[in-house]
């Protein structure tokens, strides 16, 4: 029998952090400007707040974690955390397809939401599987060689984070309470070295 080896996959980070109730309620609590599917705090520094500092420290290790442990990046290039803010999805919210630009690595945070406030869909746009989008041969059962969407339920403390380009969106919230998540970038902090690919 033999085995698949999953190349040059799309690595997605999954854990969870401890989150506390002064954390969480403060954080909900914050200004927010009304778009027309979701609010999105007025502050899009969120994390340089000062009750954040270890609510911050916490991603960070868990950045660590996923650039250092497991992509097995170089430590000399360091990573900083650029914009954070809260995303609040009332009844009927939602967040179409989208990217995030002008970053590497992107997180979600989960604060506060329920079963039925809204899943996470992460999109293989680049159909890096058998099948361009030209073919459309539907698999007996779904599973991360085949799928071209990816359903992920979050829970209270569950961290996403996962590279930039990769799209994503939130399906609507059909619960009636507000749906709350903290999302972040991240980019390389200081010089890149020139060189010749
Ligand atoms: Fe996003």
């Amino acid at each position: 029998m033999g085995q698949i080896i999953p190349l040059f996959s799309t690595p997605v980070y999954q854990s969870n952090i401890y989150l506390d109730n002064y954390t969480v309620g403060t954080l909900s609590n914050v200004s927010f400007n009304q778009r027309n599917r979701c609010s999105i705090s007025e502050n899009k520094k969120i994390l340089d707040l000062d009750f954040c500092k270890n609510l911050k420290q916490a991603l960070e290790e868990e950045a660590n974690e996923y650039i250092y442990q497991q992509l097995e990046i170089d430590d000399r290039y360091r990573f900083k955390f650029t914009d954070s803010w809260i995303m609040k999805h009332v009844t009927n919210d939602f967040s179409p397809k989208h990217w995030h630009w002008n970053s590497v690595i992107s997180g979600i945070l989960y604060l506060d939401v329920y079963p039925d406030s809204g899943k996470l869909l992460l999109t293989n746009d680049n159909y890096n599987h058998l099948f361009k989008q030209t073919i459309g041969l539907k698999p007996k059962y779904y599973n991360i060689f085949n799928s071209q969407v990816w359903e992920i339920s979050p829970q209270n403390g569950d961290l996403i984070m996962f590279p930039s380009f990769l799209s994503h969106a939130v399906t609507h919230n059909q619960n009636t309470r507000d749906r709350f998540c903290l999302a972040f970038n991240m980019f390389i902090d200081g010089e890149l070295e020139p060189g010749i690919n």
